[in-house]
């Protein structure tokens, strides 16, 4: 039976990809700092996969959260992920080379004004720079990836991964990302009795989602397939604004609200939608989740949680 290296497999990724795994029949293990394997230590991370010798590894180990989080902590978030990626390309050359590493790249690491996000202008300009410091270390990946292959012959599937949602997020709103972050604040605006609610931003951000598990789904699918050192979209190609997102859960919740919009905080890129061309050739029958049943499983999530 293959072993499966979850990096980062406590995280909101990680447990969708582990659980999928699991309910494969494959042996999967999970490594980050809770488990007391730390990616910034190339030593230890170094001994825990020769112990485990894993035949793949899937990369959702990473220090990010939302978009203020990642301006707020720019320096300690460009220092460890540049560090993790680093160190993990390291340890793997050294004791399992011919292990596949599948890295899922965040979207932020397209340029900040592409509308469309078309996998071959991926790298066709700067990231936004509300996003400097994390996307930067995303295109990195690409290049080590490339260059470990080259040397070294290690194998790499990437992937761009537009905004996640979905049950098993963290709870902290300065930590998850947008729509959960605004289900979880919509729950407790809705308990407290509140009347209006206020969207950081200005809400026109158009942002494509996927649920979690659905892209969990790929990642574990594509250990099947050989390398991708390009990284493919995971899309559909399809897009709502953050205002629409927060109208759409509070109907399903069932909480008539105002929605203000407090543009003191920033919006980052104005659209981000990803071209499905190059995914449907690869995966040309997947079906996402509708984002309304996404939704609704989210708000059912978060309430049980709380
Ligand atoms: N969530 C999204 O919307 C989204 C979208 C596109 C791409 N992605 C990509 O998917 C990956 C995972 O994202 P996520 O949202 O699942 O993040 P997350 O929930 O914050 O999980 C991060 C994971 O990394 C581990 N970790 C952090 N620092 C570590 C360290 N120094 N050593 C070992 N483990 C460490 C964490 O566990 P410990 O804290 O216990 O170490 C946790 O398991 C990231 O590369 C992200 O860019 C995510």
């Amino acid at each position: 039976m293959k072993t499966v290296v979850v990096l980062g497999g406590t995280g909101f990724i990680g447990r969708s990809v582990m659980r999928l795994l699991q309910e494969r029949g494959q042996r999967a293990v999970s490594l980050s700092r809770r488990e007391g394997c730390d990616l910034l230590d190339l030593e230890g991370l170094t001994d825990r996969l020769a112990a485990l010798r894993p035949q793949a590894l899937i990369n959702c180990a990473a220090h990010v959260g939302s978009l203020h989080y990642v301006s707020r902590n720019a320096a300690d978030v460009i220092h460890d992920n540049m560090r993790m990626i680093l160190n993990v390309y390291a340890a793997l050359r050294g004791v399992c080379p011919s292990a596949v590493l599948v890295n899922p790249i965040s979207n932020c690491s397209y340029p900040g004004e592409a509308a469309v996000q078309v996998e071959s202008e991926w790298q066709n300009g700067p990231v936004h720079d509300s996003v400097l410091a994390f996307g930067s270390t995303r295109r990195m990946i690409h290049a080590l990836a490339a260059s470990y292959q080259r040397q070294h012959g290690v194998g790499s599937v990437n992937w761009l991964v537009p905004n996640a949602y979905g049950p098993g997020d963290a709870s902290d709103p300065d930590r998850v990302h947008a729509l959960n972050g605004i289900i979880i604040r919509l729950l407790r605006a809705r308990k407290a009795g509140e009347r209006r609610f206020e969207i950081w931003g200005s809400g026109r951000p158009v942002r494509e989602w996927v649920y979690v598990d659905d892209a969990a789904r790929v990642l574990v699918e594509s250990l099947e397939g050989g390398t991708q050192i390009d990284p493919v979209n995971i899309a559909q190609k399809q897009g709502h604004s953050i205002a629409e997102i927060a109208a759409l859960a509070a109907k399903v919740l069932g909480y008539e609200v105002e929605l203000v919009f407090n543009t003191r905080y920033p919006d980052g890129a104005p659209s981000k939608i990803l071209d499905d061309r190059r995914f449907r050739e690869k995966f040309p029958h997947f079906r996402f989740m509708p984002i309304e049943d996404g939704i609704s499983r989210t708000i059912d999530y978060y309430r049980s949680a709380s």
